[in-house]
């Protein structure tokens, strides 16, 4: 079964989402393995994007991510990384389909909602992260 880490980003947490997103995940029968609502050490976060350093955004994505709690989940299911990447939406709300999470309720690309892995690799170092023992 395939696995994705989902995290809700303290913007999602500030504007009361975190039900709202749950729901969508729950109405698509979209396992969800574990559940954690969290705040973020800087360490964790930076491992988190370690991908992203050296981008002129990558301290902003960090400051952001720590500046509040999130919620972590490790969401499980056939095809369930693209499947949870469509329900996002783009990058760039902007750019995002009415109809998913970031078309719904975000306009700015560095308060987007959401994370989630965007591959089986990213997945599996991401879920490592902070559920070591799921992987
Ligand atoms: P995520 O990792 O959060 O699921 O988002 P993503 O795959 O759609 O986007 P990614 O390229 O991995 O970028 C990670 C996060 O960095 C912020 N970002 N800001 N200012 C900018 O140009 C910029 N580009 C990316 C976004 O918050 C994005 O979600
Ligand atoms: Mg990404």
């Amino acid at each position: 079964m395939d696995k994705t880490l989902v995290v809700i980003k303290p913007d999602g947490v500030r504007k009361g989402l975190v039900g709202e997103i749950i729901n969508r995940f729950e109405r698509r029968h979209i396992d969800i393995e574990v559940i954690e609502f969290t705040k973020l050490k800087k360490e964790k976060a930076q491992e988190l994007y370690s991908v992203h350093e050296g981008k002129p955004f990558y301290d902003d994505l960090v400051d952001f991510i720590v500046s509040g709690p999130i919620v972590l989940m490790v969401l499980k299911g056939e095809e369930v990384i693209p499947v949870i990447r469509k329900m996002m939406g783009a990058t760039d709300p902007k750019e995002a389909d009415p109809g998913t999470i970031r078309g719904d309720f975000a306009l700015d690309i560095s308060q987007n909602i959401i994370h989630g892995s965007d591959s089986e690799q990213s997945a599996n170092r991401e879920i490592a992260i902070f559920f070591p023992e799921l992987v």
